[in-house]
């Protein structure tokens, strides 16, 4: 069975509900999910996925830092052509999102177009979340 990695890191628990509505979705097409905290993710979480999706709030228009260690950690790890996605919540600027697709974008992955919201995702929001994670297994089925 496929696998797909969901990774994150959120301190108020915006983007932490983000990853699980992505989870719903990801499995909702019969593709097996390991999501963590950044703070319990291993570079071995990232062996035989065809998936990485990372998500982040936005913290001074950066990049949680516990996420861009991971991130930088993650560049060893030979994810070419494997599908990939990112996601974020934030309160006033969007550029967190595109910082992480970039990121994976370097590295070798096929990207999809990241997902924002804007704070504590609502019923539209957890929806589109659902969507997304469809999103990332479809394309990993080639559909
Ligand atoms: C100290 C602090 C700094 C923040 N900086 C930004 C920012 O630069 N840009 C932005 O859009 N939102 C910013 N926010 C808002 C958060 O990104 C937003 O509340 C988000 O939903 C938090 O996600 P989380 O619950 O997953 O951590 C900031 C919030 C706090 C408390």
């Amino acid at each position: 069975m496929p696998k797909v990695a969901i990774i994150f890191d959120s301190a108020t628990h915006h983007t932490e509900t983000m990853a699980n509505a992505i989870a719903d979705g990801v499995r909702s097409e019969g593709i097996e999910v390991r999501i963590s905290h950044v703070h319990e993710a291993k570079l071995k979480d990232l062996e035989g996925i065809d998936g990485l999706v990372l998500g982040s709030g936005t913290y001074h228009h950066e990049i949680m830092p516990a996420l861009e260690v991971f991130m930088e950690q993650a560049k060893n790890v030979n994810l070419k052509g494997k599908v990939a996605g990112a996601f974020c919540s934030y309160g006033w600027s969007p550029e967190v999102v595109d910082l992480i697709t970039n990121r994976l974008k370097g590295y070798g992955l096929e990207t999809v177009e990241g997902l924002l919201i804007h704070e504590k995702p609502d019923e539209a929001g957890l929806e589109k979340c659902k969507q997304f994670g469809i999103i990332i297994a479809k394309k990993i089925k080639g559909e």
